[in-house]
């Protein structure tokens, strides 16, 4: 398994090209099931979560091309067109679906399609059970008739799905997304009370608006839906990735540097800028995208509270809390969308961290300096904090597991290192 190796201490300072989200690319690509004609999606990001979810729509029978290779090097983001004239088949192995967990927005579209699904249960993962209790109790309620057995979701739509009002009791990304997609083919008009409103949410709202669906209520927590007979094509480029443009900012703000983020969008990290504003990290907007660095050369602990958009991201608590390691005061950080997620804790804490766990808050008291030592990758954002804290710390810190983060970071010491950073990666341990 590779590792990547930091010596910490260095200012970055020039430009990271933010990608294409992960999080919209994956809901988007999931929509090519719901017709039979071709879906181009541009600005895709080059990521382990994208070709694992190419391999399972590949077995659901989706014919995928990739095109448009861009001018410069292939730095710009990957073009698919995806086209699922034939489905195949409507089961989604273990196998695939246990890799990512985001394979579970197959069910909503090949029941929509198809009037059947077998999806394998996700499964956990280290953040948490993660259920899918929303997505299935929705779709029951749109008229499938849906069991669990053997590990796997058994869904039958056999005279297809109606429009249903569904109220889920908090918001959910996934279960949005899902619905979404399953009432745009349903027959008649699906509302959608205390939808999430994540941006890569509305991002796949408007594709579905450009095959044909009819969706009111974008960016809102109601959304209205009414469902048609066929989808068509279109063509579509995904938004860019908030939470890798959040993570870079960071990382300006964690080396005292300066970076301008290429295609970030302020209105886009929600609570972020203001949250951050208080630590000490100016973020302003430039012509290309956001420009990051400290206000007054120090840190502030500030206290951080994740919720559902426009709310503190979840998925840049790990990140924040490298942040506030070495700020100055205290900062108190609690995790409300996931009940495990503070594995990079201990992670932390080898590199001379000074946190205390009381249930779903961390208190992290800011000392001078971290110090690089191996520390483990455990998931995703709990790796990219553990590169933050080796950017800023003092001597070597070799990260092991990077899988981890190659599933949400496209090549993160190209770009760390075209901006300073003495980073590489180096082969198995
Ligand atoms: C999406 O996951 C993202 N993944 C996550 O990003 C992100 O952290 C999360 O939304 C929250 O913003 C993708 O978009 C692929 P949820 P999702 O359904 O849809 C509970 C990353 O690092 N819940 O909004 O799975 C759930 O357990 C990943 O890029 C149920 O109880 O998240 C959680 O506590 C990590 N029952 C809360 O809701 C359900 O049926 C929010 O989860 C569904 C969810």
């Amino acid at each position: 398994m590779d590792r990547i190796c930091i010596r910490g201490g260095r200012r970055l300072q020039g430009e990271i090209r933010i990608g294409g989200a992960k999080n919209a690319a994956l809901p988007l690509m999931a929509a090519s099931l719901l017709t039979e004609g071709t879906l181009r999606l541009s600005n895709l990001p080059h990521l382990a979560d994208i070709t694992t979810l190419v391999r399972l729509l590949t077995t659901l029978g989706v014919a995928i091309e990739m095109n448009g290779q861009d001018g410069n090097g292939g730095h710009a983001g990957r073009t698919l067109d995806l086209c699922a004239a034939e489905i195949a088949q409507t089961e989604a192995p273990y196998d695939l679906v246990r890799k990512m967990r985001a394979s579970v927005l197959v069910l909503g579209p090949l029941l929509a399609r198809c009037g059947r699904a077998r999806v394998s249960l996700p499964g956990g993962c280290a953040i948490g059970t993660r259920p899918i209790d929303m997505h299935i109790r929705a779709l029951q309620q749109m008229g499938a008739e849906i069991e669990l057995e053997g590990g796997y979701v058994e869904a039958r739509a056999p005279k297809g799905l109606k429009g249903a009002h569904i109220v889920f009791n908090m918001p959910s990304v996934g279960a949005t997304e899902n619905v979404l997609m399953a009432a745009s083919l349903a027959r008649g008009e699906t509302v959608i009370e205390n939808a999430a409103r994540e941006p890569e949410v509305g991002d796949l709202a408007r594709c579905l608006r450009a095959m044909g669906a009819h969706i009111d209520g974008i960016g809102t927590d109601r959304l209205q839906i009414e469902g048609v007979d066929a989808l068509g094509g279109a063509e579509h480029a995904v938004i860019a990735d908030r939470i890798e443009a959040g993570t870079y900012a960071i990382a300006a703000a964690i080396t005292d540097g300066d970076l301008e983020l290429v295609g970030a969008r302020l209105d886009e990290l929600g609570a972020v800028g203001e949250a951050l504003a208080g630590a000490g990290l100016t973020l302003e907007e430039t012509p290309r995208g956001l420009r990051a660095r400290r206000t007054n050369g120090s840190l502030a602990g500030v206290d951080v509270m994740t919720e559902p958009f426009p709310g503190f991201p979840t998925d840049l608590q790990a990140q924040t809390m490298a942040l506030m390691a070495t700020a100055e005061g205290a900062s108190m950080i609690t995790e409300t969308i996931f009940e495990n997620r503070f594995m990079h804790v201990p992670e932390l804490m080898r590199m001379g961290a000074n946190i205390n766990l009381h249930g779903g808050s961390a208190m992290v008291r800011g000392v001078p300096r971290l110090t690089g030592a191996p520390v483990m990758a455990t998931d995703l954002r709990a790796s990219v904090s553990l590169v933050l804290a080796g950017l800023a710390a003092e001597g070597e810190t070799v990260i092991g597991r990077v899988y981890h983060l190659d599933r949400g970071y496209e090549r993160v010491e190209e770009k760390l290192a075209l901006c300073g950073a003495e980073i590489e990666r180096l082969g198995e341990e």
